[in-house]
């Protein structure tokens, strides 16, 4: 097996935006992007299923500014998944990613997403089958384990088999939440909260696949744990901290890729993005789905809570342009 594929130059990507539901639209993604010129983005979770039979446009289009962007596929069909990964690949995605941790119902349901870690050989054959079709890398998102799982034994075992038969079917790069999923028995938010983070597990994996890259996730929030994560693990994901306070993504960018790099001021990113705003809105993008994605930027500032609701209450009160973005600046330059 050759070592990691993933991603520019033949490195990983030190730091990525986790997929998310809701958040990581294009629009967000743009967002980041002007935050920082480093960050791998991954799509909200798109199924195989919704890209068989809808316009492909609707669900992947995407601004050639946020590369290196990677597309997260739901499904395990693995011809069906090969489809998308086409799509994908069609489209100028840099990685298409398999998502082995969700753990809603609705997934489940579907039957993907993490009960799809009970189903190593379906997800080596997927994986195949979207390696034959792209030349991009493909790459797993998973959990340390599910619960309740069958045939008993070691939690490491099971999850080893798993990474084992994937890693033969030709992926090289995992991304590990670094929690068990509970399947049935929690809410998806539960599910990112209760079960214990173990990142001694993801750690052990890397000491066992050393020809695999594991790119660590679950409960990152500041530059210093991404730091010294960092010297065990080729590269660590984050989710919530990027919605609450996506300015870390510039300090990330300046702690562990260019500390030369100076990093953008926050009132020239909503500059740059109200530019963004205008151009979306004339293909008829709604403002609030835009705007909403800032509201974190001033996030332990002052005035920042202001000027959230600046941004909240006039995006209710049918402004209609991306002039609001402007004028918020008004706000913060007070204080
Ligand atoms: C609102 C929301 C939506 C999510 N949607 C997805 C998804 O579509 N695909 C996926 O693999 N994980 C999804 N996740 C899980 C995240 O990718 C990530 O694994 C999890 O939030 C743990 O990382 P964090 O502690 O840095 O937030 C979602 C998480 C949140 C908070």
């Amino acid at each position: 097996m050759s070592g990691p594929n993933n991603l520019l130059n033949g490195k990983v990507i030190p730091v990525a935006v986790a997929p998310m539901m809701a958040y990581t639209d294009r629009h967000f993604r743009y967002f980041l992007r002007l935050l920082s010129p480093s960050a791998l983005l991954y799509t909200e979770m798109i199924t195989a299923q919704a890209l068989k039979h809808a316009d492909p446009a609707r669900w992947l289009a995407f601004s050639e500014q946020e590369h290196p962007v990677a597309l997260q596929l739901g499904g395990s069909e693995p011809a069906d998944l090969a489809h998308a990964a086409t799509l994908g690949a069609k489209f100028g995605y840099d990685e298409i990613n398999l998502n082995c941790g969700c753990p809603s119902d609705r997934v489940q349901s579907g039957r993907f997403g993490a009960c799809l870690m009970a189903e190593p050989d379906r997800v080596a054959e997927s994986v195949r089958a979207m390696r034959d079709a792209v030349a991009v890398p493909v790459t797993v998102k998973c959990r340390i384990g599910i619960e309740p799982r069958a045939g008993g034994g070691d939690d490491y075992a099971f999850l080893t088999d798993f990474v084992g038969r994937i890693a033969a079917a030709g992926c090289s790069v995992f991304v590990v939440h670094a929690r068990k999923a509970v399947l049935g028995g929690l809410s998806p938010k539960e599910n990112r909260e209760i079960p214990p983070l173990q990142y001694g597990v993801v750690a052990r994996l890397q000491e066992d696949y050393p020809d695999c890259a594991f790119v660590l996730n679950g409960g990152i929030r500041t530059v210093a744990e991404v730091r010294r994560h960092l010297d065990a693990f080729d590269g660590v994901m984050l989710g919530r901290e990027v919605c609450e306070n996506p300015y870390i993504l510039a300090e990330l960018h300046q702690a562990v890729v260019d500390p030369s790099w100076e990093p953008p001021t926050r009132e020239s990113v909503i500059e740059a993005y109200a530019e963004y705003v205008e151009a979306r809105l004339a293909e008829g993008y709604p403002l609030r789905s835009m705007t909403r994605h800032v509201l974190g930027l001033y996030a332990g500032m002052p005035r920042s809570r202001s000027w959230r609701r600046f941004l909240s209450e006039q995006g209710g009160a049918g402004v209609t342009g991306p002039q609001i973005l402007l004028d918020s600046l008004r706000i913060v330059r007070a204080a």
